[in-house]
């Protein structure tokens, strides 16, 4: 079985950080969310996997490279636009060849892992198999209407008004009759060809088309509040580990990582958090859910519940909670007259402060 990987798209929610980077290579606790789901295919026993890129091709590129590094051998398909996950499927019919084969949204984040689900699908034999969850805003995803012995009644894609709150996890397994129903469906009112139209058009024409509830953690990473909830999933789980030096006069509990190099010195950690190689944590807070990046600079500052990117400094600031700090951004503290915010910050930036 073969593997098709989507980590192209725009990333418009995480704006400004996509203006700059993929979103599926934002970190959850210091590791992009892709290589969680690239772990979870070599977990399940896939090795051949097909990666599309868009606009960020080449930094996708740079960071997976041959996936030798994570036991696979990765082909890039790249697509010229974001015309859709069915697209995807119809520009990646090449190498996908007539095997079945596992799509993972490279942005979705699934806790357990894919292995259970490529095994009952292997045993079974369906046409395709999709995974739904249920949800509090399905609005915002594909949503299934089950019938009574739970078969797949109905598909729709964001609807304004849900049937159900079941959302379809952006993790799925096609037989080779999904090539037909990519070719044979039309865009949507968005102008993109739907992977939901096109399992829709698989049910209208009898394929069985399998549907299993996912009772695990998942996320669609595509919001800050859902990275941030990603990062507090996996980091309740690190193993904590001191590679770096703290001095005496901290003080660190719970799960706590601080990686090589990293200099915590005269402050209070309590996990769990990781801090990232060689960063440095001088007379602050880190407080939990906190993944301080690589390189990274906190003095005279208190922060939780957040992620900072690599080569960023916050200074001199408290306290900063539920954020998202991009790659090299200065955050620094001002005092004195005038009592003012001062902001220097890229297109599409959210900022809240304190009225
Ligand atoms: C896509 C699919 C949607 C699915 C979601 C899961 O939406 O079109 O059906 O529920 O992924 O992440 P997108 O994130 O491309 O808007």
């Amino acid at each position: 079985m073969k593997a098709l990987v989507l980590a192209g798209g725009k990333g418009t929610r995480l704006r400004p950080l996509t203006h700059t980077s993929a979103k599926q290579l934002v970190p959850v606790a210091n590791k992009p969310v892709l290589y969680y789901g690239l772990e979870a295919l070599r977990d399940a026993g896939i090795t051949s996997v097909g990666i599309i890129t868009g606009d960020t091709g080449q930094e996708v590129r740079e960071a997976v490279g041959d996936g030798s590094r994570f036991g696979l051998e990765v082909e890039y398909i790249p697509q010229e636009a974001p015309l859709g996950l069915a697209h995807c499927v119809l520009i990646a019919r090449e190498f996908l060849g007539d095997e079945p084969f596992v799509m993972y949204l490279g942005d979705n984040f699934l806790v357990g892992g894919i292995r259970d689900l490529v095994e009952s699908y292997q045993a079974a034999g369906h046409d395709a198999q999709i995974l739904l969850t249920r949800v509090a805003e399905p609005q915002f995803y594909g949503v299934a209407e089950l019938g009574p012995s739970g078969e797949i009644v109905g598909l729709e894609e964001k609807p304004e008004h849900p049937r159900s709150d079941l959302a379809i996890v952006g993790v799925y397994i096609f037989s080779p009759a999904i090539h037909e129903a990519v070719r044979a469906i039309s865009p949507s009112a968005r102008g993109e060809l739907e992977i939901t139209d096109a399992i829709g058009w698989l049910i209208e024409r009898g394929h069985h088309v399998h549907s299993h509830l996912v009772s695990g953690y998942w996320k669609d990473t595509g919001r800050l509040q859902d990275m941030l909830e990603c990062n507090r999933i996996v980091l309740e789980q690190v193993e904590p580990e001191v590679h770096g030096t703290v001095d005496g006069l901290s003080e660190i509990t719970g799960r706590v990582v601080v990686e090589r190099g990293a200099v915590v010195e005269n402050s209070v950690l309590r996990g769990p958090i990781v801090v990232g190689a060689n960063a440095k944590i001088v007379s602050s807070y880190i407080g939990p859910f906190t993944s301080i990046g690589p390189d990274c600079v906190v003095a005279d500052a208190e922060i939780e519940y957040s992620i900072v990117l690599d080569g960023s400094s916050v200074v001199g600031v408290s306290r900063i909670g539920h954020s998202l700090i991009g790659r090299n951004v200065e955050v620094s503290g001002t005092t004195g007259a005038p009592n003012t915010h001062q902001l220097m910050v890229g297109d599409h930036s959210k900022i809240k402060v304190q009225a």
